[in-house]
């Protein structure tokens, strides 16, 4: 379903380009497995450099039931790896935040704990390296002595820029909601192995050029209770590229599901926003999958532009599709099955282009 998802992002930068007077040059793509099953290629030929030349990049969602690569990869995962190791997109940014009138997904006798407003942290997962790089191997296959290997590669140089962008990020952000500080969490599992130990090393270093950050530590299996525990103590949390994998999916049901959790994989000169959540083959077609995660990313996008410009237009942009995304959030009408509602991806789509146009009009 990420076309049909896509189509929704697409509809509210038409309502921005309405309301803010921008225009924007929109190039689409095919991409990911079923594209691959029809035409015989993960994407067209052109289109890596045509995102090399693009501002940004927005991606639906790659992945199809029987389409793999000859090698044995996921068809599209080519796509994704191709943008992010291609481009250089060292940062994988994934807000976790919980908006006014949507319920978490876990058990709600718990549900006092994660009031809107306490969750709002971002999780900043390195996206270049780890056990991501393509050094893996097979040997004797098939039979009982088979034997498979994914090494894990963490450099000095990867662990420093990403873990600059989170100080960074916290430097913009006002705190933890627990108590308004400034803190980045380093996620990792140096009580093991030396690939976190340097990545821990690296961050004491990078935190003494921040002095108005806090520091705060966390074993990535201790933090994955902890996050889901007390998430108003966290603010921003870099993490090495697999944990950051994981912990983002968890800490999306603390903001309501993946139909609402959004990323943006940026570099210092590029970047590619996308949801969180995979292809969900069994919606295809259906006009069914919540487009909220990737209006969410082109929220992002925005701002990214945004501040990448200097361009306050493109700014207010983004604010106007945040707001428009809470209030149909609040107001409860049109919301898809995944959030208790019955409306579909297009209804959703409508009704956040209807609210971007309302919330751009002057007040008064
Ligand atoms: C993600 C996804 C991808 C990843 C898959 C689709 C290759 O799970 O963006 O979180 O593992 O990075
Ligand atoms: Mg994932």
């Amino acid at each position: 379903m990420g076309p049909e998802v896509v189509r929704e992002g697409i509809k509210v930068l038409k309502a921005v380009e309405e309301t803010h007077g921008i225009d924007f040059d929109l190039v689409p793509y095919p991409c990911g497995g079923k594209h691959y099953l029809e035409a015989g290629e993960e994407w067209p030929d052109a289109a890596f450099e045509s995102c090399k030349t693009a501002d940004a990049i927005l991606l639906g969602a790659i992945g199809y039931p029987g389409a793999n690569l000859p090698n044995g990869n996921l068809a599209g995962s080519g796509v994704v790896f191709g943008l992010r190791f291609g481009l250089d997109l060292y940062a994988n940014v994934r807000p976790a935040r919980l908006y006014p009138g949507v319920k978490h997904k876990i058990h709600g006798g718990l549900k006092k704990v994660w009031d809107p407003g306490k969750v709002d942290f971002v999780i900043v997962r390195e996206n270049t390296e780890d056990i991501y790089a393509p050094i893996r191997g097979t040997l004797k296959r098939g039979g009982f002595e088979e034997l498979a290997v994914d090494s894990r590669v963490i450099t000095h140089k990867g662990s420093e820029r990403v873990i600059r962008f989170a100080f960074e990020l916290s430097n913009r952000r006002q705190g933890a909601p627990l108590d308004g500080k400034k803190r980045v969490t380093c996620v990792d599992k140096s009580n093991v192995l030396d690939g976190c130990r340097l990545f821990r090393r690296v961050y004491d270093r990078v935190a003494e050029e921040y002095p108005g950050v806090e520091r705060d530590y966390a074993y990535v299996d201790a933090f994955m209770q902890w996050m889901i525990r007390g998430p108003e103590a966290y603010d921003v949390v870099v993490t090495s590229n697999l944990f950051g994998d994981i912990a983002t999916d968890l800490a999306a049901v603390l903001q309501g599901g993946m139909g609402l959790a959004a990323s943006g994989n940026m570099g210092d000169h590029h970047a590619m926003f996308e949801p969180i959540h995979g292809s969900a083959p069994k919606y295809e077609g259906q006009d069914k999958a919540n487009p909220m995660g990737t209006v969410l990313a082109v929220q992002m996008m925005l701002e990214w532009l945004g501040e990448k410009k200097g361009d306050g237009s493109l700014l207010g942009a983004s604010a106007a599709v945040e707001a428009a995304v809470k209030a149909v959030l609040s107001e409860g009408k049109h919301l898809t099955y995944d959030l208790g509602g019955k409306a579909k991806c297009s209804q959703v789509g409508d009704a956040l282009a209807e609210a971007v146009k309302k919330a751009s009009k002057p007040q008064g």
